[in-house]
């Protein structure tokens, strides 16, 4: 009796293993869409220009699935640039060459190629995006990719009765790709941008732009759900929506445990989940969202974008003017740090320790002191210099004749090296007053290798070379969880203790603080080549990246799969 009542339960238990396995390999849906990029005339600020978009479209589709579900995207290449996808956030678990990152891993789709990204949502849910990822082209090439909890499941807060993605973006009144081009010519910072946008529309306190404002109908009572992502290129942006209250319950496709704010502050690459009730006289009130500038003595696009929330019941026309939030003074990092602080993990979760790779990055601008011989026009940044950036003074530079990935898969040698350094090769005061010898990056594509299953610290460790800022640090193919931040240097005697190894948040992009420090931690489960980088495209261009390599594990489930067999050739 009492064996079969044991057998009995263990074949139970062995029966709900084995179809529970089977339900997660089949759960899924595939969802498969045509992205067509191509130039399409968009009107802006009183004037029309060709700009890159997707299917017509600016912002770009919507992607809406569940998690445990399926993409499959064809893009077709019907512009005058190179262009990759880039599926920011997806953790892409084996599916590494549906990353996107020009170069990285993947040749660009040249004009007139295609390309298919296939790759599964796997234990994310919340707000995630997609953007071009090859030179500027994300300022219109970019949309929302919504996760939903898997069917049958729920989210962790009463559902909302509505919900709207939120796309804050960046405007320039000229082809973006003449912007960068013109800068890396020069070597000077680019021309700063001319708007930001809600769902690519700057609104109505710049010319031109009342019609086509984004306007948000709510109806008095009910709860919605705001999926707001910052898209903008170069500017951390602060968020407000007048006289209502935000209560953040996710980022980057993580829960948090629910906190209440006035304002919001996204780094580029960063989204927020927030729910917001419509408990005010029905009005029409502003969602409004303007730059956080860090940086001292650098020129910022000061302007303030705006939509507007709408109470169904309010009275009619534009006659009503919105209220205005107030926002935070364009330098208020007490403000930064007071909102970055309040992300908790919803629970107490399982933070890598035993660390097997502590690592420590420093990451900031420099300036390449120019040649005697060289013209003159080329050297346009401060005091004749060339603008440039680094982690641990290597400036990366990407290869140009093969990805990173195909690179390492095939064991071609020659493309990159694995000596990029675990710690700055010169310790300084990072963020004193730095010698002008320390200013020169060295140029390079280096990598940093990683064992598979390794657990991984980096403390990011912004530097005062040049001038301090807040960088958003982003990882491809990985979440990872911030334990800790702080100002001045990262003092690994007083500063461990403040680790938070009970309930950190989890998230894929780090706003680390200006003149300060942040620490994440991670599991390297995912083997690929991987790019670390600032997601203020102006460090990208001056060499603000690194890239791990992570080694295939044992056997099939450990290892990265041979590339589909339409990767695009170089
Ligand atoms: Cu959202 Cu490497 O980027």
């Amino acid at each position: 009796m009492e064996i079969l009542n044991n057998f009995s339960t263990i074949s139970l238990a062995l029966f709900l293993f084995i179809s529970s396995a089977l339900f997660s390999l089949t759960s899924g849906e595939i969802h498969r869409h045509q992205f067509v990029i191509r130039a399409t005339p968009v009107k802006r600020l009183c004037k029309t220009h060709n700009s890159i978009t997707v299917n017509g479209m600016f912002p770009g589709p919507t992607l809406e699935l569940r998690n445990g579900d399926s993409l499959q995207v064809h893009v077709v290449n019907k512009a005058r640039y190179n262009v990759t996808i880039h599926w920011h956030g997806v953790r892409q678990m084996r599916s590494g060459w549906a990353d996107g990152p020009e170069f990285v891993t993947q040749c660009p789709i040249r004009p007139g190629g295609s390309y298919t990204y296939r790759f599964t949502i796997q234990g994310q849910e919340g707000t995630l995006w997609w953007h071009a990822h090859s030179s500027w082209l994300r300022a219109t090439v970019y949309g929302a990719l919504l996760i939903r909890p898997t069917l049958g499941q729920s989210y962790p807060f009463p559902k909302p009765n509505r919900e709207a993605p939120i796309l804050l973006g960046e405007w320039w009144d000229a082809n973006p790709i003449d912007v960068v081009r013109e800068a890396t010519r020069t070597g000077a910072a680019p021309n700063v941008s001319d708007a930001y946008t809600i769902n690519a529309q700057p609104g109505d306190l710049y010319n031109c732009s009342t019609k086509g404002t984004t306007i948000v109908t709510v109806h008095s009572g009910q709860t919605y759900l705001l999926r707001v992502i910052n898209a903008a290129l170069n500017q951390p942006l602060f968020f407000a929506v007048a006289n209502h209250k935000l209560t953040v319950v996710g980022a980057d496709a993580s829960y948090t445990k629910p906190f209440t704010t006035s304002v919001l502050m996204l780094g580029p690459g960063q989204t927020t989940d927030v729910l917001i009730k419509a408990d005010q006289p029905p009005a029409r009130y502003y969602i409004a969202a303007r730059a956080y500038q860090s940086a001292q003595n650098a020129a910022f696009d000061n302007t303030t974008t705006t939509a507007i929330l709408e109470y169904k019941s309010a009275k009619k026309g534009n006659a009503l003017k919105p209220i205005m939030p107030s926002l935070p003074a364009y330098n208020d990092t007490n403000t930064v740090t007071a909102f970055t602080r309040s992300f908790r993990s919803p629970r107490k979760v399982e933070v890598p320790t035993d660390i097997d790779e502590s690592l420590f990055f420093t990451v900031g601008l420099g300036l390449n002191n120019c040649p005697l011989n060289f013209n003159k026009s080329r050297c346009q940044g401060p005091n004749g210099t060339r603008f440039s950036a680094s982690m641990n003074n290597v400036s990366f530079v990407l290869p140009r004749n093969l990805s990173l990935l195909q690179a390492h898969q095939q064991g071609i040698p020659g493309v990159f090296t694995t000596d990029f350094p675990g710690s700055p090769p010169v310790k300084f005061d990072y963020t004193g007053n730095v010698s002008r010898s320390l200013y020169q990056p060295i140029r390079g594509t280096k990598l940093y290798k990683l064992k598979f299953g390794s657990k991984v610290q980096v403390v990011i460790q912004d530097t005062s070379i040049v001038g301090s800022e807040n960088h958003p640090i982003h990882l491809h193919g990985y979440d990872f969880y911030i334990i800790a931040e702080g100002f001045g240097n990262f003092d690994p005697e007083k500063d461990t203790s403040k680790f938070n190894l009970v309930d950190p948040p989890l998230r894929n992009t780090v706003s680390v603080p200006v003149n300060g420090w942040a620490v994440i931690r991670f599991v390297a489960d995912n083997p690929g080549v991987w790019l670390m980088h600032c997601h203020l495209d102006v460090h990208i261009n001056w060499g603000l990246a690194m890239a791990f390599v992570v080694e295939n594990g044992v056997g099939e489930l450990q290892s990265l799969p041979p590339p589909p067999p339409d990767l695009p050739v170089c």
